[in-house]
């Protein structure tokens, strides 16, 4: 089957993946590009939306992209920049603006009966972060809305399924935003909104199966989201041509490996548990730094998954959990159009010598949407809500170097602070929470005696994406219940902190 797409052409915003986010929302496929990389078959796509851009439209290297297969031809949405670049280079005027428009404003319409305005209140909340301004339209450009300081907050252009707004919908502070792109894209541009995540579970089953036909794969399952959400979708397409491989490096939390192991096996995957905990202490040991530490937990993942992946026959493919922000080519502010695409920094990489070639089920999706088709084939959901954990694991939560007791104690402290959070009702309030050995023993008494232990600082974060992340305000009952347990119960610890940095400029692991 084939979608209705829509072509996100982007121009460096910071915004950009926001757009497509809010579009898969409606339950229609998007896809994003950069500005100087136009796909070749852009007939395909049924509208176009141009994003924002650091860029001023007045500056040299500002992006000048050939729209001549599109203006006229497509319904088009400029925001931000694009507004100002059809502005700039189509017969209107853009020039810095003299008043702050940043942040907050309130539409006011031209208008009563713009189809683009259709349910949008009087008045509305839109988000501003430009330092241009439009002063005069380009030629064709009817006004349809303003705001305060802004003028030329929104046009079309007549005779055209072109509009432009100065103005980001995709943010959430526009609280319209959401049915201002549904007003453009299925009421104007009559996109449908056939992207769901059952259509998406249908049709991926359906192209892996014409993919991989009769060979094997084989996956590094981690216990994470995305890994195993490729692993169902995978066994539903293959079934036991699926070959799942879960290590235990040592570094996972306490009672890990066991309990994920047997929720995979009870979900019916093929999959081989390895516990490798010796090999990678011995690997770890005496090391100190830690992108020596994160190297060799690198390192000895790629040994053992290859030792393993040797044991099976005639593999011929490793699939990935690769997802979509991973893949986009990103556009950079400062030195030009980049095209670097990410590695998956989970799975280690793979080996030359195993010449596997790669199937990645997950590569259109977004986290959240991950979630959704996980849910969709029935992942319990406490496995789908589970906090993101780094995959060197403990091993970047002990500061310094890594001694089996060490793994013990952290292992014994985070148990009490996820356990505690989940048995409060604060888990899923959390993005992510966990425990670090800090390289300190510090005096405590305990009884009549003298101590001179380890302290533990607990960290709980809340974000969107790992990127920015500020801590949790968690209720002191809640702190002092923890502290208690960890003090009483966890020989070895003596002083229990809590981190109270957010990042920036502090990072979310204190390795
Ligand atoms: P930081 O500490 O950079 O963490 O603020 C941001 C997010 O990335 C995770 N993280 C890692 N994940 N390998 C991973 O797979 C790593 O080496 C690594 N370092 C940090 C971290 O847990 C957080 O979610």
């Amino acid at each position: 089957m084939q979608h209705n797409k829509v072509l996100i052409l982007d121009f460096g915003s910071q915004y950009t993946q926001l757009i497509a986010r809010r579009v898969r929302e409606l339950n229609i496929y998007c896809e994003i590009h950069p500005y100087n990389k136009m796909p070749q078959n852009v007939s395909e796509y049924q509208a176009v939306v141009l994003s924002g851009s650091p860029f001023s439209v007045r500056g040299d290297d500002a992006p000048h992209p050939d729209l001549s297969q599109i203006r006229g031809k497509k319904p088009m949405l400029a925001v931000c920049y694009g507004a100002q670049y059809l502005a700039h280079f189509s017969g209107g005027e853009v020039a810095p603006s003299n008043t702050r428009e940043y942040g907050r404003a309130n539409l006011s319409f031209i208008k009563n009966d713009e189809p683009f305005f259709d349910n949008i209140h009087k008045g509305s909340q839109v988000w501003m972060s430009h330092s241009d301004t439009i002063k005069h339209l380009p030629t064709q450009g009817v006004l349809i809305a303003s705001t305060h300081d802004v003028e030329n907050a929104a046009y079309r252009i007549e005779g055209e399924e072109t509009y432009a707004i100065q103005f980001h919908p995709e943010v959430y502070h526009s609280t319209d935003g959401k049915q201002l792109l549904e007003n453009f894209l299925v009421h104007i541009a009559g996109v449908k909104q056939d992207w769901t995540p059952q259509s998406f579970v249908e049709e991926t089953v359906e192209a892996l199966q014409d993919k991989v036909g009769n060979d094997k794969v084989v996956l590094g399952l981690s216990g994470g989201v995305d890994s195993t959400v490729a692993a169902v979708l995978l066994n539903k397409a293959i079934g036991k041509n699926l070959y799942c491989i879960f290590v235990n490096n040592g570094l996972l939390r306490k009672n890990e490996f066991e309990n994920v192991l047997n929720q995979y096996k009870g979900m019916g995957l093929n999959v081989k548990g390895v516990d490798a905990s010796k090999r990678f202490l011995e690997a770890l040991a005496g090391i100190e730094d830690p992108e020596k530490k994160r190297k060799a937990i690198g390192n000895a993942f790629i040994e053992v998954f290859d030792d393993e992946a040797h044991k099976l026959t005639e593999v011929k493919w490793l699939a990935q959990g690769t997802i979509y922000p991973d893949v986009i080519e990103s556009v950079s502010a400062t030195g030009g159009p980049s095209a670097t695409i990410k590695s998956h920094h989970n799975v280690g990489g793979l080996p030359d010598f195993m010449k596997l070639k790669i199937v990645e089920p997950l590569r259109a999706l977004f986290k959240d949407e991950v979630r959704r088709v996980g849910a969709t084939l029935g992942i319990d959901s406490e496995l789908l809500g589970r906090h993101p954990f780094p995959g060197p694991g403990l091993g970047i939560r002990i500061l310094g170097d890594i001694t089996a007791e060490k793994v013990r104690i952290l292992q014994e402290v985070d148990a009490i602070f996820i356990d505690g959070l989940k048995a409060w009702g604060l888990y899923d309030k959390v993005w992510q929470a966990g425990a670090m050995l800090l390289p300190v023993n510090s005096v405590g008494v305990m009884g009549d005696e003298r101590t001179y232990e380890k302290c533990v600082a607990l960290r709980a974060v809340e974000s969107t994406d790992g990127m920015t992340a500020d801590w949790v305000n968690l209720p002191y009952e809640f702190l002092q219940k923890t502290s208690n347990d960890i003090i009483n119960k966890v020989k070895g610890v003596n002083r229990v902190v809590y981190d109270i940095s957010s990042k920036p400029p502090a990072t979310i692991e204190w390795e």
